[in-house]
């Protein structure tokens, strides 16, 4: 298809805000930006909840900026070129995850990663160029800079793939940069929610020994039988942990809540590395005596680059690899919020955006604007 070129005005969107700690969503209209020369204007069709979504709009991180409209694992269409775009052309099948700009120009954006830009701007809950905070994809349309938009690679089905943009790089990146993707080496996934399935996942793909650590049994089935993990092991069960101790070459903490690491870190190999993924508001509880012995590390990461998610991307499209979903609509999406902070969720909600959040469907009650 020929590209369009862009309209040059603001366009007012529908959108799901949270306008206070109670974290309760409903609908309201934002103002988009105009179609800029580099940047391209997305119909959203679906976009999953990530956990830190959820912390987002109960303020758990003491940042919410209100009203926060939350989403940063968008996938639609392209309704809209700029004049200046290269990789993209309309009616493509596209995803946006966590970031939508970075300065471009530090040394983690030269050297690619620029995922730990200083002065990155988040999908949402974050300050633009222009000083007005950024709306996720709780929303039926959004407007980003093309070096941040992701091609959905043929066969990757937009309402599954969606969570892997978030979930999905996040787990992925961790596992490249630290070996952690060799076959035959065991890795350990602590936290079976939205992350830790798809980690499960691309552990396999990997060809890698993989053992949930979960403090929910009633997931052991399903973590073996659907979702390939080889062993499953009760965290509270001291048992468990034992038969585990010492075996594992890393272990991806995906966990939402705050913890004692010491039974944790006792799983590693001597050099083993636990890679911090979850971003409980409290404080880790940890000896130095449980890295110290067994020179284990300890570090963290965040998201991926574009160019990462574009190859976790094109990597899960060629091995079959998407989320597990729960598809709601957009009046679900305040019951979904409640069941996936009591970890109820089998392992990602996604909004059907494109079905359930339009004017028709809002008729019957007055959307408020900004
Ligand atoms: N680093 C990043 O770039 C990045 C990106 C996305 C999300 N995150 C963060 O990663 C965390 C997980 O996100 P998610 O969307 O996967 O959440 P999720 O779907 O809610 O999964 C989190 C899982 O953590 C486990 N868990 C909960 N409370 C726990 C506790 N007290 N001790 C041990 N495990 C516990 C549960 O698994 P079991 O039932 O199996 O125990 C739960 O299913 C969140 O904090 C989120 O903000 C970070
Ligand atoms: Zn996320
Ligand atoms: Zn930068």
């Amino acid at each position: 298809m020929a590209p369009v070129e862009a309209e040059q005005h603001p366009r007012s969107a529908l959108a799901l805000a949270a306008h206070d700690a109670s974290g309760r969503l409903s609908p309201i209209r934002i103002s988009r930006r105009d179609t800029g020369d580099d940047d391209v204007a997305i119909q959203i069709l679906y976009c999953g909840i990530c956990h830190s979504d959820l912390h987002t709009v109960k303020n758990e991180w003491k940042n919410a900026n209100y009203p926060v409209v939350p989403g940063h694992e968008i996938a639609g269409l392209i309704t809209e070129v700029g004049k200046n775009v290269k990789k993209f052309n309309v009616g493509d099948k596209v995803g946006v995850g966590c970031m939508v700009n970075t300065c471009q120009s530090c040394e983690s954006c030269e050297e690619g990663h620029e995922n730990y830009c200083s002065n990155i701007i988040f999908t949402y809950n974050s300050h633009d160029r222009d000083g007005t905070v950024t709306y996720g994809g709780y929303s039926d349309m959004v407007v980003v800079n093309e070096r941040f938009v992701i091609q959905f690679p043929d066969g990757m089905p937009l309402d599954k793939g969606a969570p892997l943009l978030c979930a999905g790089i996040t787990v992925y990146n961790p596992m490249k940069y630290h070996g952690l993707n060799e076959p035959g080496k065991h890795i350990g996934v602590v936290g079976l929610g939205g992350l830790g399935h798809v980690a499960v996942k691309f552990a396999k793909a990997f060809g890698m020994r993989v053992t949930v650590i979960s403090t929910s049994p009633e997931k052991r089935e399903e973590a073996m039988e659907t979702l390939g993990a080889d062993a499953f092991v009760v965290s509270s069960d001291a048992n468990q942990m034992k038969a585990v101790k010492g075996t594992m070459h890393g272990i991806l903490n995906t966990a939402s809540a705050s913890m004692s690491m010491y039974s944790y870190l006792a799983l590693l190999k001597p050099h083993g590395k636990m890679i911090l993924l979850g971003l409980p508001e409290k404080p880790l509880q940890i000896s130095a005596f449980s890295l110290v012995a067994g020179g284990k590390t300890l570090a963290g990461s965040c998201m991926g680059s574009i160019r990462d998610t574009q190859e976790m991307m094109d990597f899960a499209a060629k091995h079959g690899l998407t989320a597990d979903i729960e598809l709601i609509g957009t009046e679900e999406v305040n019951e979904a919020m409640e069941r996936l902070a009591k970890g109820e969720v089998r392992y990602r909600f996604v909004i059907d955006v494109g079905n359930t959040l339009s004017a028709a469907s809002l008729a019957s009650s007055p959307v408020p604007a900004l």
